[in-house]
């Protein structure tokens, strides 16, 4: 059967927030101070560029860009960057701080993993970090289809996401959760909605669906509490 790539309207409802409201003008404004309490958001950037390896004449899309840094960062190492997001405050803050820069070649959607339809040449590479665990499985599974068709053959998808590890995982986020909780007990508190309200899976699951949507698996790093991985993929 020929894939669908243009969804119906009984898809999964990506705009009902799950924990945090990304769409609101205040979520934005912390974004960055509450996530620089649990990661390097520096570090993230720069591992994401040296697993992409940007080239000046290449396309890359970030679904779920949020404030931009890493499309801000690809933004002068290629031709274009697809900024692609649900929440219209992430994309208008992306594109204040990429006027600021006099950044000209990044083009903005608002769109989501199951909506955005990518025109134009395929793309030569794409990212995508700590959004896809905003969708049940199956869901991820259409998603990650629908990047796949987006992309060149050969073309470098890096994904990065929160992913149970497949040993012990109850043990694995309760050891994450407390190591957040010696040193900043407030932030142990509200990452504690991510296991219970968000729909993070299991890294064997990810993995299949990563296959099952026809990417080959070339490297994948654990984070640092191994309840999240990058994964490098070929299209
Ligand atoms: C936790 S933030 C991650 C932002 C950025 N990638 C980073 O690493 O900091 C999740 C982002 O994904 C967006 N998002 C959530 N679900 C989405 C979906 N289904 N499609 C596109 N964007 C989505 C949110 O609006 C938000 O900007």
């Amino acid at each position: 059967m020929t894939p669908t790539f243009d969804l119906p309207s009984w898809r999964y409802d990506e705009a009902s927030p799950l924990v945090r409201d990304f769409t609101s003008p205040a979520e934005v404004r912390d974004y960055e101070a509450f996530h620089a309490r649990f990661r390097d958001l520096d570090a993230d950037v720069e591992r994401a560029v040296a697993l992409l390896d940007p080239q000046p004449s290449w396309i890359i899309a970030d679904y779920g860009c949020g404030t931009g840094r890493l499309v801000r960062r690809l933004a002068p190492l290629c031709a274009t960057v697809h900024a692609i997001d649900l929440s219209p405050a992430m994309l208008d803050y992306t594109r204040a701080r990429a006027a600021e820069q006099g950044l000209a070649n990044i083009r903005f959607h608002h769109a989501t993993f199951l909506t955005y339809a990518h025109a134009g040449a395929p793309l030569d590479a794409a990212h995508s970090a700590l959004a896809l665990h905003h969708l049940p499985d199956f869901w991820k599974q259409v998603a990650l289809t629908r990047l796949h068709a987006a992309l060149r053959p050969g073309a470098p998808f890096v994904l990065t996401d929160m992913a149970w590890p497949d040993d012990h995982p109850l043990d694995a986020i309760q050891a994450w959760l407390d190591g957040l909780a010696a040193t900043d007990p407030a932030i142990a508190d509200a990452l504690a909605d991510t296991p219970r309200r968000e729909f993070v899976t299991a890294d064997w699951i990810l993995r299949e669906i990563l296959a099952r949507a026809g990417f080959t698996l070339l490297r994948a790093i654990p984070g640092s509490a191994n309840v999240s991985h990058t994964y490098l993929c070929r299209a």
